[in-house]
């Protein structure tokens, strides 16, 4: 399903369908009046009519179209021009897409709004690029019958007069982000018997090389000498060993190298604390930042962005057995700080303990983790909204701000001394839960601190957006490949 670029006037356009993105206050007046004109006033008389009324992500469809090459029409409102913002360009892309892939096609095409004051042919491309890939990839890919076709071709269309530099460069970024997405998206849904650390690692392994990334895996004796004591503790519960995935992308040699680190919990049944079958049911989507951070590194590296960029997935399962964690042991993690384990579900901090001091050791300059980390991030955040924790302002703000020009929501949480308290521990120097009922999302962070000594870092709680319970127009259920896309935008500003 490549993406591409093309520049020619809509009407003479060869699709099964085209989608027409409108604007509340143009209508089809100005760039879209010449394939107005060509369906012999079709769409001005819907807009006459009140009939499309173009609010944001209102989908028309017109089926056996007349005068122009085109058989199909999608309309999808974009709401007023000057309010239109990335994500909602991906959204309309998105919810468009997905209507039109309920059955089998060939090409699908998308007629790119003129630029506006605030987004450029190439951010357009992107935007629109990043939707239409999304909205054609459904979930259901072990349903006997699918549900939805994705199409061998997609097509952004610009006028002969755009910037078609621009329009390429954003069509390019779009097919590598949107299959760097989907690949997020995939590994979240993918059963937690298939995946899990050995086959995730060596997925990794695989793709990794085939883009000339530089990749390793640790296995448990490795990861033992490692000192990774605190990772090790968590894995030892389950029939699968862990694995730990270091990716090293170094497009360019710079002074700053960053450390993308994810958890990769391949399932959560929460250990001897075992969650109740509501809590357990979804717990195969506890790796998606782990997958998000594969899933961007590929694309970084697909990109050739001239950066250096360390990943590293933590990979464990998370199981009761003989074996297990028990409530009161005590580990030592990589940097020899010693934790008392009060709880074994709190086991994301438990990992990413050791890998973002190994990160630390391997000269990261600038640290991202990626983690469902707590139920109490949704509390705070809701469901759509990734809590952002860190010890650097300046690196806070650079992550927050990425994420927004990537059109994903991200919001700080405070990381005031006065929570150190709430981790303090009798028998070694801290433990893993507060054992109270509040702050939770922050008393993971708080723990996490204690790992990445000095180095700017920032923490990202995606526990709400990296699952999505139900579909919507603009998304699928499961597992929604968030922050990828911020995490490549975070490296292409570096
Ligand atoms: N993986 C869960 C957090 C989670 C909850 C992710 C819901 C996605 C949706 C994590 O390992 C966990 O179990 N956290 C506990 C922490 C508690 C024991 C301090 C939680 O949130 O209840
Ligand atoms: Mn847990
Ligand atoms: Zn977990």
């Amino acid at each position: 399903m490549p993406l591409t670029a093309q520049f020619a006037p809509l009407y003479e356009i060869t699709a099964d369908w085209l989608i027409v993105p409108v604007f509340e206050e143009e209508g089809f007046s100005g760039p879209l009046a010449a394939l107005d004109q060509r369906l012999g006033g079709a769409l001005s008389r819907l807009w006459q009519a009140g009939d499309v009324t173009s609010k944001p992500i209102e989908l028309t469809p017109l089926l056996d179209v007349r005068g122009a090459a085109v058989p199909r029409v999608m309309i999808v409102g974009l709401g007023k021009r000057a309010a239109l913002e990335r994500s909602i360009l991906t959204d309309a892309a998105t919810a468009a897409a997905r209507c039109v892939t309920d059955r089998p096609r060939r090409r699908v095409a998308f007629a790119l709004p003129s630029p506006t004051e605030r987004l450029g042919w190439e951010e357009l491309a992107l935007a629109a690029g990043v939707g239409l890939m999304q909205g054609s990839q459904g979930p259901g890919v072990r349903k006997t019958e699918p549900v939805r076709f994705v199409p061998d071709d997609l097509c952004l269309i610009a006028p002969p007069g755009a910037d078609a530099d621009a329009v390429q460069r954003g069509a390019r970024r779009a097919d590598i982000e949107g299959r760097a997405v989907a690949l997020a998206r995939e590994l979240v849904n993918m059963p937690p018997s298939d995946l899990y650390p050995e086959t995730f690692a060596a997925l990794a392994l695989e793709m990794a090389g085939a883009v000339g990334i530089a990749c390793t895996v640790l296995d448990e004796t490795q990861l033992e000498s490692e000192k990774f004591g605190s990772l090790l503790g968590v894995a030892r519960g389950s029939e699968r060993p862990p694995r730990l995935v270091l990716l090293h992308w170094q497009g360019a040699e710079k002074p700053t190298r960053l450390g993308y680190v994810g958890k990769g919990v391949t399932f959560d049944s929460g250990g001897l604390s075992l969650k109740a079958n509501d809590q357990m049911l979804d717990m195969k989507c506890d790796m998606a930042g782990a997958a998000a951070v594969l899933a961007s590194i590929l694309a970084i590296a697909e990109l050739r962005l001239p950066v250096d960029v360390l990943g590293i997935l933590a990979l464990v399962e998370n199981m009761p057995s003989g074996k297990a964690l028990k409530l009161g042991d005590v580990l030592k993690a990589r940097n020899g700080v010693t934790i008392e384990v009060l709880n074994t579900d709190a086991e994301g901090r438990l990992i990413l303990a050791d890998a973002l001091a190994y990160a630390v050791d391997l000269r990261a300059t600038h640290l991202v983790d990626l983690a469902t980390l707590t139920g109490a991030c949704m509390v705070a955040l809701g469901e759509q909204v990734a809590g952002l924790m860190g010890n650097n302002e300046t690196w806070n703000q650079q992550v927050q701000s990425a994420a927004q020009r990537a059109g994903e929501r991200v919001w700080p949480l405070p990381m005031w001394p006065i929570y150190n308290d709430l981790i303090k521990s009798e028998v070694a120097d801290i433990k893993n839960v507060s054992g109270k009922r509040y702050g939770g999302a922050i008393v993971g962070a708080k723990f996490l601190e204690r790992f990445v000594g000095t180095t700017p870092w920032v923490h990202l709680d995606i526990a709400g957006p990296a699952w999505a319970e139900h579909a919507s127009p603009i998304r699928d259920a499961g597992g929604t490949g968030c922050m990828v896309r911020t995490l490549v935008e975070l490296a292409a500003a570096k």
